[in-house]
């Protein structure tokens, strides 16, 4: 998408309530088309909340099934296109048009839906689902710092404000508490589903991507999976302009990087003592009933 810097801000939507869930229209305006996305078999769906590692799940899973043959694409198609983001609809790209026009296979396809807007041909056709997770401190961190510098994100606002937002679930994609504990408790019902956490993948890449490769069934040579655990380490990631989003014009790399810092306990260098006594506070109440175990720290 290329857009005029002036015209950037005029970019930058309303949240409203769409079923329930905060959205900005840049994800709803397409709703029946996605709806009745037809799903194929083997179409892998990475689903996560915004900024819980998405990209690094994305680029991962296509090196896994493409690094060995399509090299050449991996040096010259963003990744985003690589993995279409079936939920976006602006007047320049539309994730469904993207997603059927793709000419691979296995297509993988990138989500930030909570479970109960997933398409149903996804569930119908037994996909396999990749969910990442991220613990909540770090999640609001990133988005901030993501909705500060991309222009189809609404204003964030100050920190303190933005904070309170997410702990009410009123940023785009509604609230992190559901999300997460929406897609854990489809879990146990659908064996199709793998639930990953990015501070499992931050400790120990190199197991997280084993892990993830008996759920694929797939085999790499030892070999691969070096080229694989290298290739997608923080740095080399974020100098390499297909996965950094350098090629995407409605950001603005001089507020922030997409590859911010990549680290756990960012937090800490956000939270003030009295926003973290009151966010734990709160999340205790969200998180009663949940069985989810999160690490702030590694
Ligand atoms: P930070 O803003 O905390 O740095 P998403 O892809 O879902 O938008 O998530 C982006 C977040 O994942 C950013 O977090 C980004 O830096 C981090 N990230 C992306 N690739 C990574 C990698 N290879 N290792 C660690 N973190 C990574």
């Amino acid at each position: 998408m290329s857009v005029d810097p002036d015209k950037m801000d005029s970019l930058r939507p309303e949240i409203f309530d769409f079923k329930g869930v905060s959205m900005s229209h840049y994800f709803t305006n397409n709703w029946e088309n996605i709806q009745n996305f037809q799903a194929r078999p083997d179409d892998i769906l990475i689903a996560t909340y915004p900024k819980a590692g998405t990209t690094w799940a994305s680029y991962i899973l296509d090196l896994l099934y493409f690094g060995q043959t399509s090299k050449e694409c991996q040096t010259s198609i963003p990744i985003y296109e690589r993995v279409p983001f079936l939920d976006i609809y602006t007047s320049e790209q539309s994730g469904v048009d993207l997603a059927d026009k793709l000419p691979t296979s296995p297509r993988l396809i990138k989500t930030h839906f909570p479970v109960q807007f997933v398409p149903k041909s996804f569930w119908e056709q037994n996909c396999r689902v990749v969910y990442v997770a991220r613990n909540a401190k770090d999640n609001v961190v990133s988005y901030f710092h993501f909705d500060r510098m991309n222009f189809v994100q609404p204003e964030p606002g100050d920190w303190n404000n933005y904070l309170h937002r997410f702990m009410e679930g009123k940023l785009v994609f509604g609230s992190w508490y559901d999300h997460v504990n929406g897609w854990w408790k489809k879990k146990p019902s659908y064996s199709k589903l793998h639930y990953m956490f990015y501070e499992d993948m931050i400790e120990d890449t190199g197991r997280e991507i084993d892990k993830l490769c008996s759920f694929l069934g797939l085999s790499p040579s030892v070999e691969e999976k070096k080229g694989i655990t290298d290739g997608v380490q923080f740095d080399n990631m974020k100098k390499n302009n297909m996965a950094n989003y350098s090629t995407c014009t409605v950001m603005d790399f001089k507020i922030s990087p997409f590859m911010r810092k990549g680290k756990v306990g960012d937090w800490k260098n956000h939270f003030t003592v009295a926003q973290n006594e009151e966010f734990d506070e709160d999340y205790e109440k969200k998180m009663k009933d949940s069985t989810l175990q999160f690490r702030t720290e590694i």
